[in-house]
């Protein structure tokens, strides 16, 4: 039952959805322990008191979990989703009809909407950007100079977004200090590998049932991401090959067991693909051209520009909905390739995103940073910024506790002994 509607503008996909989205909005939050004790010490302390917030995100039942925390610490809050296929309707109903969040992300939305989105994020003249991928600040330092004057800082949730803000430094255009929620340790080491990792393969499993046991799946991109998946391939029987670009990085998943040759080697053996690089046209026609057919090829990249579908669908005679998220594009031989997704992040796309325990730590970083932005207002340079190291040793102490965990504490000698240089072996 839809109480109520809230006066407030959104656009979502059905108000009626909300009731299925508490629910999951719920049961998430009882995997974000750490989240929930920042939401309950905001609601007392009123951090955001004043303060207007635009969130673009995924917009998941985790994200949920944040926006509510935000709004608890006062924060005028709106939300907008970070992809045209990551969004849960019910989410985003039940935040606008429960919460009173405005939300605006429909899951399919076109381009234009969702750039439009953006264009409404912007109206709200925010204070702090919540940004993934880094588009809303993107269009605001491209199109919105006269809002930079309110701007107190953002936070960047990803690899692809904290590339494209040291750009923006790099070319003088960054006024306002951006905090690089990303290269917190207790969210890439988790996120990016552990979240990543499961979800990518639960995307492609969803999307199509394969069984990956005896497949051949080849992994662009031996970072973080990279290294999540590939491993967790390898624990379902997947015979793994890792591409790269980046020689320590190719030792490293060489020693970690894996096969490591180009691209257009690896294309000849795949039976399943997935990019992970930040890259462009990881995946283009000449590798197109050596697949087998029926290859599988996905992306878990931040934006749709790992594979080149564009030259993909140009030669193809036709491309046809197999299955939800899969596409199969006939090519002149009657080769099949099949493509999940549409070439987008295949975890938001056909699964569900991170497991809630690894987003209770990127999200607590998300909260403490804006946090940590208010705090300091007006005395952060304009450039990219480490989250401190108190706050993420406080999220991995939250987190541990959490889980149940204790660990050893140094002793006075062990204290003095790494202290010391005068102290020998
Ligand atoms: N799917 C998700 O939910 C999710 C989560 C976190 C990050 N991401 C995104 O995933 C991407 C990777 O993130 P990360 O943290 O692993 O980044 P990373 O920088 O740690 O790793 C990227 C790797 O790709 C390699 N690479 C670049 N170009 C390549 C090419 N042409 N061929 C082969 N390898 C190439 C780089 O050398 C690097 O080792 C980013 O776009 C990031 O925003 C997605």
């Amino acid at each position: 039952m839809v109480a109520a509607v809230p006066q407030i503008k959104h656009e979502v996909k059905d108000l009626a959805l909300a009731n299925v989205g508490n629910q999951r909005i719920e049961w998430a939050g009882r995997e974000m322990p750490v989240l929930k004790q920042i939401r309950e010490r905001f609601a007392k302390e009123k951090p955001f008191a004043g303060i207007r917030l635009v969130a673009c995100s995924h917009i998941t039942t985790e994200t949920a979990n944040l926006a509510i925390a935000l709004k608890s610490g006062g924060a005028d809050a709106l939300l907008i989703a970070s992809n045209p296929l990551s969004t849960q309707d019910d989410v985003a109903a039940c935040l606008v009809a429960d919460y009173g969040i405005p939300v605006f992300a429909i899951k399919g939305e076109d381009n234009a909407t969702y750039h439009r989105h953006v264009q409404i994020a912007l109206d709200h003249k925010p204070n702090i950007i919540i940004d993934d991928g880094s588009d809303v600040v993107a269009t605001l330092v491209k199109e919105r100079q006269n809002q930079l004057s309110d701007i107190i800082g953002t936070t960047e949730e990803t690899t692809t977004g904290i590339v494209r803000l040291h750009a923006m430094a790099k070319d003088g255009v960054l006024t306002f200090p951006a905090m690089n929620v990303n290269d917190a340790e207790t969210k890439h080491f988790f996120d990016n590998r552990y979240g990543t990792g499961q979800s990518t393969l639960d995307g492609i499993f969803r999307a199509t049932n394969v069984l990956l046991a005896g497949k051949t799946l080849v992994v662009a991109g031996y970072g973080w991401c990279g290294k999540g998946v590939a491993m967790r391939g390898k624990g379902l029987g997947a015979n793994v090959i890792v591409t790269e670009i980046n020689p320590v990085r190719a030792i490293e998943a060489a020693m970690d067991g894996f096969r490591v040759m180009p691209m257009i080697e690896a294309a000849k053996y795949g039976d399943v693909f997935v990019t992970l690089t930040g890259n462009k046209h990881v995946i283009r026609p000449e590798h197109f051209e050596v697949m087998k057919s029926g290859a599988m090829v996905c992306n878990s990249g931040h934006f749709d520009i790992e594979i080149d579908l564009e030259s993909l669908g140009a030669k193809a005679t036709e491309v046809r909905e197999v299955r939800n998220f899969t596409q199969e594009y006939i090519m002149p031989n009657g080769k099949s390739i099949v493509v999940l997704g549409e070439g987008r992040l295949i975890n938001l796309a056909a699964a569900e995103g991170h497991p809630s325990a690894v987003m209770d730590m990127s999200f607590a970083n998300q909260a403490l940073a804006c946090e940590y932005l208010v705090k300091n207002k007006g005395k952060l340079e304009p450039k990219v910024h480490s989250i401190p190291e108190e706050i993420d040793q406080n999220i991995a102490v939250l987190k541990l506790k959490g889980m149940g965990i204790e660990i050893d504490t140094l002793t006075d000698d062990q204290i003095k002994y790494i202290n010391s240089w005068t102290v020998g072996t």
